[in-house]
């Protein structure tokens, strides 16, 4: 049996006719920039995260990147971001020309807590980015409560989590300004490069339509200096017919982790994430010493695995004018070293599920 690591078939060609149809609506529209899909879509992103304004960029980099600028966020500023993350969360406050500051995050929920981004605070700290990794809710109350009272702003890196929730208030509707990506392979995912930012706040959701495009409201009068990251127009329109599969997805994600879960217990070597409330499970992500012979097994058996992330971005190469040594982050690093994702997709049969969980059974027999 193949079981690879992500197939997109499910979300993607299930839909062929309906995705057709939407480009098809683009290019007899004569429109193909920031016209009424996105703004179509930008109001039923708004709605379905719960927040006053979406506003759609090119892609979740370029959404934290424009998030940032609206907070005036720049050179001499200090911004928190998890130490194991994806490096995007980082090169977006590089890119602004601020400092990064890395926070550890609890090894048990891979997420970073209220109290470890408190003790990081100093007087240059502007704001923190919060990711919700894997899929799984940073603890947002407490994050939001301690951020009110310390004076900093909070931007949610929604990036691995469209559609996780807490008690029902959906992830992207907590922080001031949120950034999330729609990465084909995102738990919603264009069919190409997407992004939105998220926000209450009128004035900043103004400013973020101005910084994407140009920093232009009016042809050829330029108030800032802005990016060209505007969502595309036909990407939007197949955002739309997406979005009306998003809950059924994540609860086909949500069966496929409850599985591993059960199949998996037991085995001493290996650590299963711990289950929480809300998550979304864009990585069913397993920690385990000496990876590599299961991930050859697995591969040796038609199982496609991946890493999230093999290299965490304080050693990226990237990254070595900030003068970091292993050792530095040593959660961080243990994640790198240990972690290993299996496959979790939409459209996975339930074959596939067990065939994975036999596999690993074996290996360690
Ligand atoms: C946590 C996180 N933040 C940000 C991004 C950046 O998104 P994009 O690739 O759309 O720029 C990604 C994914 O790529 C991500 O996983």
């Amino acid at each position: 049996m193949e079981v690879p690591y992500l197939d997109l078939s499910y979300v993607n060609l299930n839909h062929k006719a309906a995705l057709l149809e939407a480009v098809e609506r683009v290019i007899d529209s004569g429109w193909t920039i920031l016209s009424k899909e996105v703004v179509e879509f930008e109001k039923r992103w708004a709605s379905y995260v719960g927040t006053r304004h979406a506003i759609g960029v090119a892609n979740g980099l370029d959404a934290m990147i424009i998030a940032l600028e609206v907070l005036g966020v720049g050179p001499g500023d200090e911004v928190i971001v998890p130490s194991n993350t994806y490096i995007a969360t980082w090169l977006a406050v590089s890119r602004v020309g601020a400092k990064v500051i890395p926070v550890e995050p609890d090894i048990a929920s891979f997420n970073i807590s209220a109290n470890a981004i408190h003790k990081a605070i100093s007087p240059k700290t502007k704001a923190a980015i919060v990711v919700h990794l894997y899929g799984r809710p940073c603890p947002m109350y407490e994050i939001m409560e301690m951020a009110e009272s310390s004076g900093i702003y909070i931007i949610e890196d929604n990036a691995q989590a469209q559609g996780a929730h807490l008690d029902g208030q959906m992830t992207g509707s907590f922080g001031h300004i949120n950034a999330t990506s729609f990465y084909p392979g995102k738990n919603f995912g264009a069919l190409g490069d997407a992004g939105i930012i998220t926000t209450n706040n009128e004035e900043w959701a103004d400013q973020c339509k101005v910084y994407r495009n140009y920093g232009s409201q009016k042809k050829y009068e330029n108030e800032l200096l802005g990016y060209n990251s505007r969502l595309d127009e036909v990407q939007a329109a197949m955002l739309s017919v997406k979005l009306e599969f998003l809950k059924e997805n994540n609860v086909l994600r949500t069966h496929i982790a409850n599985t591993y879960n059960e199949q998996l217990a037991g085995i001493d070597k290996v650590l299963l994430p711990s289950v929480s409330q809300g998550n979304v499970w864009h990585i069913y992500p397993i920690l385990l010493e000496d990876r590599a012979a299961l991930i050859n097994y697995l591969k040796e058996n038609g199982i496609g695995t991946l890493i999230h992330y093999p290299i965490p971005a304080h050693l990226q190469k990237a990254y070595a004018h900030l003068g970091y040594q292993l050792g530095d982050f040593p959660i961080a690093e243990k994640i790198a070293a240990e972690v290993l994702s299996l496959p979790i997709y939409p459209g996975m049969s339930r074959e596939q599920v067990f065939y994975v969980c036999e596999k690993i059974k074996d290996f360690y027999k």
